[in-house]
């Protein structure tokens, strides 16, 4: 029998294990568009049970965007990172996500980058100044409600390690997104955070 575990990355799809109970609790969440926070210690598998719960709930027809707050150091960064991931969300086709990225973005700046052999990659740059900050900000969070009014899917936000926001400006920014995120009643936002980490802060 082969060893059901496979370590040094993030599982999913057939190394993913049990966790049935989880998955379970965060499909209902999804179904009622309830948000949810999913607290644990380090290594115990959040990241992996939300890319599970995602790649299912994908098949199932939901719009699902995942970003890693670790890789995103600052606002205007997770910005870039997530019209990047919400475009992917939309479509596999490049073609249509460019398509979908001059309809949608204004101040986003999309950059084509080329690898050999690859799919290419829509990256986003921001045009940031004290002018636009805002305007920004609004025009990437408040994206999802209207993907699911356009769309008519349930859209599935995952803000894995979403302590990391309070790094940006104090609790600015995050007041700002919450402000967004408590009138998006359609779409389910699910946030991870290391226990601990968010009430010591
Ligand atoms: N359900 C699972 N089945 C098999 N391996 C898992 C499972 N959940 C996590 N792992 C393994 O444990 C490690 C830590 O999981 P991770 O999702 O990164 O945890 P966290 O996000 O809580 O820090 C990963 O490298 C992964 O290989
Ligand atoms: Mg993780």
């Amino acid at each position: 029998m082969s060893n059901p575990f496979k370590y040094g990355g993030l599982v999913s799809g057939e190394y993913f294990f049990n966790r049935e109970k989880e998955k379970a609790e965060l499909h209902q969440a999804i179904e009622e568009a309830l948000n949810v926070f999913l607290y644990a210690p380090r290594r115990y598998g959040k990241s992996s049970l939300a890319l599970e719960v995602l790649r299912e709930a994908r098949e199932r027809g939901c719009i699902c965007v995942y970003l890693d707050l670790l890789k995103a150091p600052t606002k205007q960064r997770f910005l870039e990172l997530y019209a990047r991931e919400i475009s992917k969300s939309m479509t596999t086709k490049f073609e249509e996500r460019l398509n979908f990225c001059k309809k949608t973005f204004s101040r986003f700046i999309p950059k084509i980058s080329l690898k050999t052999g690859e799919i290419p990659e829509v990256e986003f740059e921001v045009t940031w100044s004290t002018q636009t900050e805002g305007i920004v900000s609004e025009e990437g969070i408040d994206l999802p409600r209207k993907i699911t009014k356009e769309e008519n899917k349930r859209v599935v936000v995952v803000f894995d390690e979403f302590p990391e926001i309070i790094n940006y400006d104090g609790k600015r920014f995050e007041g700002e997104l919450r402000a967004f995120i408590q009138r998006h009643e359609d779409v389910c936002y699910i946030f991870t955070a290391v226990s601990g980490d968010y009430s010591s802060r």
